[in-house]
């Protein structure tokens, strides 16, 4: 039986780098049955849910989802995809390319960021009218598994190294708990480098010298914060994809949101989103393909066959040609 993927286009510049990774895709040509639905503020503009309940049974149905980008709607539909379909990691990489302009030629590390908890709950109140709180959630369950990813994926890399990002110095109790956490995982991974660290500092240390890092393990706001800085400093939001990974389907989606700047121009960067097959393809086993797929695009980005925010004169559509044209090439030459 091939797999089951749902294609969520979304809003604005979504459905346009969404379409271009499926040409991408197809050209894999991996069995995959391919799903197309709607979500974001056009369904809710015609009166209905932003999330509607068919696209929701569709992606819990699906093998993957692949995800472009919701406008304004943005928290009610993917952070809600997110929840409902418990993924609970959100992985992260950030590679710097050839041919690309960046602050770091020698970045290439990863964030795991927890995806469920933290000050992230939604528990706020306004207890007066001058005196406001935030609720900060940490727990074992949440902690261990999001390390246990961190680490599996720092033992399939290169360098083995993990740091485990953290403000336990201040927020001793919520803090100490994933620390705990990430230590009692790391002793069943000893082929992996470990080390801890506060997050303002890993913060600055990215800035100065990303190329230290390998595999950062962090709870959700700081990854949150931390995964945007990663992303700009090999290039832009155009070039980062995400993949969101927990028992069930995996969603892959790029970083970056509808871009209504840019959106109908058909002049998006689909980068973010081929990669996000990439990375799809590789989780569900299509490894050959889906590094295929990867050095395509770093051929591509390398020989300045790219959009206008890089530089380059193609269209969308024209440079998933280009990608999907030298992943073919690959693959047939048995790479
Ligand atoms: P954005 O990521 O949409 O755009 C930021 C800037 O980067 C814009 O100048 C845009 O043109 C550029 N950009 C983004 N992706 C690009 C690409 N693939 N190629 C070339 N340029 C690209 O973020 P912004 O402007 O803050 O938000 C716009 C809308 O997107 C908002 O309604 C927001 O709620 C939503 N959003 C949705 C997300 C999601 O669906 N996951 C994530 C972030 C924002
Ligand atoms: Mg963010």
């Amino acid at each position: 039986m091939s797999a089951r993927i749902v294609v969520i286009g979304g809003d604005g510049i979504g459905p346009e780098v969404v379409g271009a990774a499926v040409k991408v895709l197809e050209a894999t040509g991996v069995e995959v049955d391919l799903g197309f639905y709607e979500a974001g503020d056009e369904v809710a503009e015609r009166g209905g849910q932003p999330l509607p309940d068919a696209t929701l049974e569709a992606a819990r149905a699906a093998d993957a989802v692949l995800f472009g980008a919701a406008g304004r709607s943005a928290a009610d539909v993917i952070l809600r995809l997110r929840k409902e379909l418990n993924c609970y990691a959100n992985i992260r990489p950030s590679r710097a390319f050839k041919g690309v302009k960046c602050l770091h030629p020698e970045c290439d590390l990863v964030v795991v960021r927890e995806n469920t908890e933290c000050l992230y709950i939604g528990l706020e109140a306004r207890l007066t009218p001058d005196v406001a709180t935030a609720t900060r959630l940490i727990t074992r369950k949440a902690s261990t598994r999001i390390a246990r990813r961190g680490f599996e994926m720092a033992a399939a890399r290169e360098r083995k190294r993990l740091t485990a990002v953290h403000k336990a110095n201040v927020m001793r109790i919520t803090d100490g708990l994933f620390l705990e956490a990430c230590r009692e995982v790391a002793r069943d991974f000893p082929q992996v480098e470990y080390e801890e660290a506060l997050v303002d500092s890993v913060a600055m240390r990215m800035v100065l010298d990303p190329g230290q890092f390998d595999v950062l393990l962090t709870t959700n706001l700081f990854g949150d914060i931390l995964s945007d800085l990663a992303a700009g400093l090999i290039g832009g939001l155009g070039l980062c994809p995400s993949a969101n990974l927990g028992e069930g389907p995996g969603l892959f989606e790029p970083v970056h949101g509808s871009a209504p700047d840019i959106a109908g121009k058909g002049i998006a960067n689909p980068t973010a989103a081929i990669l996000c097959v990439a990375m799809m393809l590789e989780h569900m086993g299509w490894t050959r393909q889906g590094l295929a797929v990867h050095k395509a695009v770093e051929a591509c980005l390398a020989q300045g066959m790219v959009t206008p925010d890089l530089g380059g004169k193609l269209t969308t559509m024209e440079m998933a040609r280009e990608v999907a044209s030298v992943t073919r090439q690959l693959l047939a030459s048995g790479s």
